[in-house]
């Protein structure tokens, strides 16, 4: 991408950021999804799946899965929340980054079932309705991103990072980043994301956190 035209890019990566945001579990009820206020009807069990309640950016979710589904799968495939990128699939380029009860996780690499009665949290669930996160804010400002496609798993350890550390050191910042890759090499950028949602939170606190 060229740098000279910033403008533009600055508002298609808005767009980029806002789009990965906005694949909510909403509206409409997905097959195999079941709200679970919905629940009174003893749910049919076929095929070799698997009954699998969790709470997923803060709502009740019931759905039904293969045993061999990836928690990545489950909220790409089922759920639509396709913020969350799959690229090496094998627990490498943390591209797949999501927050199992506070924790950033590798979702390509952990059992959809291992979520089972926990809290994932997805960079879709950063939104405050239409706005953004000031870690999506952050990265759009300090140009943390070129390409864009590392950048919801590079958000989400970036998240799990700031409730660990709200005022990290450089040093804090890479160790927690440091399961992230990114082809485009945009390390210095993110670095200064982060520290800059770490400043911005600080100076506004109650603010997206
Ligand atoms: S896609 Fe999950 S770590 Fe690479
Ligand atoms: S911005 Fe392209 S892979 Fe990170």
């Amino acid at each position: 991408m060229k740098k000279e035209d910033s403008e533009p890019k600055n508002i298609s990566r808005r767009k980029f950021l806002k789009g990965v945001g906005t694949g909510v579990i909403g509206g409409a009820v997905l097959p195999g999804v079941i709200a679970a206020e919905e629940k009174k009807e003893p749910l049919p069990r076929h095929q070799g799946k698997v009954l699998l309640s969790l709470k997923v950016n803060g709502k009740a979710v019931r759905v039904l899965v293969e045993p061999r589904t990836t928690l990545a799968q489950l909220l790409r495939e089922q759920l639509n929340l396709t913020g969350t990128k799959i690229t090496c699939n094998h627990g490498e380029c943390g591209t797949c980054t999501v927050l199992l009860d506070k924790k950033a996780v590798y979702s390509c690499h952990i059992l959809a079932l291992d979520a089972a009665d926990k809290e994932v949290t997805t960079i879709e669930g950063l939104l405050t309705g239409e706005k953004l996160h000031p870690l999506q804010e952050a990265f759009i400002e300090q140009d943390g991103l070129q390409c864009g496609f590392c950048t919801p798993g590079q958000i989400m350890a970036a998240y799990a990072l700031l409730l660990k550390h709200p005022k990290p050191t450089t040093e804090q910042v890479l160790e927690g980043m440091a399961g992230n890759l990114c082809r485009c090499s945009a390390y210095p950028n993110i670095v200064k994301s982060v520290k800059a949602a770490a400043e911005k939170a600080t100076a506004n606190p109650g603010n997206g956190g």
